[in-house]
């Protein structure tokens, strides 16, 4: 298993540019599988779940042609729409490919995802089931599959109890091939999402309400393919902002669209943290003191709970106390532990609530990254630790974020990774 090992102190400086979002990358892909004409994307992040992702399609008989960024792929050759269960089972993005296999060969088989474990029960998949089954589908579970058949989807009206993303994508893409009108109602409004839907558009489905709670959709019989061009990683470039002003550096983040960070970029300015935004960069300037700022996890437009862990580990070096408040996730604030480890002082309330309390040192420890966001986090808070931190287990982080070590070292960092 390989790891990182990260002497820290280093001052960073210089440009870092924001790869494609994972967040839609892993929905374009199966998304290939709506039509039978071959969809190039570009702009792909190089990460090991879109490696994933595209093995699953080579698995269900599609062709894949990739090069570092960019990929073709072509899935008129798909006539199984059963999923590997052991690829299926290793990462949660897999119950993407649900919805585009039931709505073009009207049944898909697979089993219950995988991925990072953030909730005491794993991951649910309700809304899925209750959204299929709302489009007409028969759903049955045998011993290690779900098994979801509908010959003909039809159009329907669903409300969401729960804002979810991955469900609002989906039944997005069932609507798509769907006999008839669908209405979705309390969707997910995530630039990704908008992205998808977008294009969607752009391949013939009428969609209205996009970027709102409820989207109406008018299902067609065949979807075009064309080029997909992924939208910044708004997640990587947050994180990147957070580690700018974490180290105290200049550094200037480019190929990115701060409109996607409004909320971060509102409470950096509470915290007094000096930056400067242009059309797709963000630059942040060394800030001595921090003011403290507390948090609530929110859907999209609030406060992500995917930069919720960096954002834990700035409040550590802030001056006074932060309240952070998860509240999508309730076992994504366990990795404080492990910043206690090296000196912070986080006590937890509850599995939602933690209270930082700041400036603290932190001094190197050897760490286990749990999970693709607090593995990001252990990595930035070993560049402020004093001494050396290992990290292992950084498959994890290797996931979502294309080549970090090379790309944190040409900032001036002091990572190394070890086979
Ligand atoms: N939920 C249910 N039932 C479901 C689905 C979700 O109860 O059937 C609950 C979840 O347990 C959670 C809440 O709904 O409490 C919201 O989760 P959501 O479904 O929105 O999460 P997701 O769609 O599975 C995506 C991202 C996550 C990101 C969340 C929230 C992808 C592949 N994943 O997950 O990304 O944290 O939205 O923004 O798009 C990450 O990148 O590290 C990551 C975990």
């Amino acid at each position: 298993m390989s790891k990182f090992i990260i002497q820290g102190g280093s001052k960073l400086s210089g440009t870092i540019e924001v790869k494609g979002a994972k967040n839609l990358a892993l929905k374009i892909i199966p998304a290939s599988i709506l039509s039978s004409s071959p969809i190039t994307i570009t702009n792909l992040p190089n990460i090991e779940d879109v490696n994933k992702s595209l093995e699953l399609i080579e698995s269900l008989g599609g062709k894949v042609e990739r090069s570092s960024n960019s990929c073709t792929i072509d899935t008129s050759n798909i006539k199984n729409a059963k999923l590997d269960n052991h690829l299926a089972g290793q990462f949660r993005a897999s119950i993407m490919f649900t919805a585009p296999l039931l709505a073009r060969f009207g049944k898909v088989e697979f089993p219950h995802p995988g991925g990072c474990v953030l909730g005491a029960g794993g991951r649910p998949i309700d809304l899925f089931l209750d959204g299929f089954a709302a489009f007409g589908a028969k759903i049955s579970l045998n011993e290690r599959s779900y098994i979801i058949e509908a010959p003909i989807l039809v159009g329907c009206e669903f409300f969401f109890n729960i804002v979810s993303v991955t469900a609002t994508e989906s039944m997005l893409m069932c609507a798509c091939l769907a006999k008839g009108t669908t209405t979705l109602k309390n969707c997910a409004m995530e630039p990704e999402i908008i992205a998808l839907a977008n294009y969607l558009t752009e391949m013939g489905v009428k969609i209205s309400g996009i970027g709102s709670p409820t989207m109406i959709i008018e299902g067609i019989t065949n979807i075009n393919a064309g080029v997909f061009d992924v939208i910044p990683d708004r997640i990587e470039a947050g994180t990147f902002a957070i580690m700018a002003a974490l180290t105290k550096s200049n550094i200037k983040i480019t190929n990115c669209n701060p409109k996607h960070l409004e909320i971060l970029l509102n409470i950096f300015k509470k915290q007094e943290i000096v930056f400067e935004t242009a059309d797709t960069s963000i630059e942040i300037f060394p800030t001595e003191t921090i003011k403290p700022y507390g948090i609530k996890t929110h859907e999209y437009p609030g406060f992500p709970t995917d930069l919720q862990p960096p954002f834990t580990l700035l409040a550590t070096q802030a001056n006074g106390t932060t309240l952070v408040h998860e509240t999508i996730y309730d076992q994504r604030l366990l990795f404080t532990d492990m910043l206690n480890h090296m000196g912070a002082d986080i006590i937890t309330f509850d599995p939602h609530r933690v209270r930082v309390t700041g400036p603290t040192k932190l001094y190197g420890h050897k760490l286990i990254s749990p999970d693709l966001r607090a593995g990001i986090t252990l990595i930035l808070a070993g560049l402020i630790a004093t001494g050396t931190t290992q990290i292992d287990n950084i498959y994890q982080v290797d996931r979502g974020y294309e080549n970090i070590d090379q790309r944190l070292k040409a900032l001036g960092a002091n990572i190394t990774r070890v086979e």
